[in-house]
């Protein structure tokens, strides 16, 4: 029940975010669960930040867990009780709302409708940057992105 109601919590949070009206209001909530998975830190933050679980829907996530020796070009797996682990802790807090039921191609959050949307203002060249690398490099320009804070306020596009 619990997990429920964080998910839910981030999920119209983000839902507020991205209609960009309650969002100032809102002020710097988090879209990291309360509760996070120590395995999920661990081995899912290593590489990359440890994207909020309400940015993709459960389907994505499954598929995504599904193929790890197959990772976006990298070798991710892991044990299968600890795909089960991070599963069972991740697809409860899957997006469910509107804006992120879509499975993005990919299974990226970078390629989902409402990502291209909220950055479409961001110049090709900026994300070709060295400081940035790469769209899936929340960090180079949320500098909150570890607390799973995204508020436009926090926004600073590295040079
Ligand atoms: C060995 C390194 C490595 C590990 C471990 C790893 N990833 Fe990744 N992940 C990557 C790379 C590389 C990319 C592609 C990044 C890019 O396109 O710039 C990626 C991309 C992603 C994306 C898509 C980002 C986008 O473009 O929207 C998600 C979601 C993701 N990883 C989730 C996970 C999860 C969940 C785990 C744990 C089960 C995990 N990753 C573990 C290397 C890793
Ligand atoms: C190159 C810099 C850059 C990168 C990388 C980046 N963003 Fe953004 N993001 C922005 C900018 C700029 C905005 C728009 C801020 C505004 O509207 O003034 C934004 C807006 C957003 C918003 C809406 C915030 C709000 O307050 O309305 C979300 C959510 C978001 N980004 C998530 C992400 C996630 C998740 C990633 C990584 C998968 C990411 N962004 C990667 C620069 C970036």
């Amino acid at each position: 029940m619990k997990r429920a109601t964080i998910s839910l919590a981030a999920a119209i949070l983000l839902a507020a975010s991205l209609d960009g009206t309650v969002v100032k209001a809102a002020g710097s909530k988090d879209l990291l669960p309360a509760m996070m998975s120590e395995k999920y830190r661990t081995e899912c933050a290593s590489c990359h930040l440890a994207y909020p679980p309400a940015l993709l829907p459960a389907a994505s996530w499954r598929r995504l867990l599904s193929h790890l020796d197959n990772h976006y070009g990298v070798d991710a797996s892991l044990e299968p009780a600890e795909v089960l682990e991070i599963s069972k802790w991740l697809e409860p807090l899957a997006g469910t709302y509107k804006k992120v039921r879509e499975e993005p191609a990919e299974d990226r959050i970078t390629k989902a409708a409402w990502f291209v949307r909220e950055h479409r203002k961001i110049d090709a060249e900026v994300w070709l940057r060295p400081s940035v690398k790469s769209a899936a490099n929340c960090a180079a320009c949320h500098t909150t992105a570890d607390d799973g804070n995204y508020n436009d306020k926090f926004v600073r596009i590295p040079k």
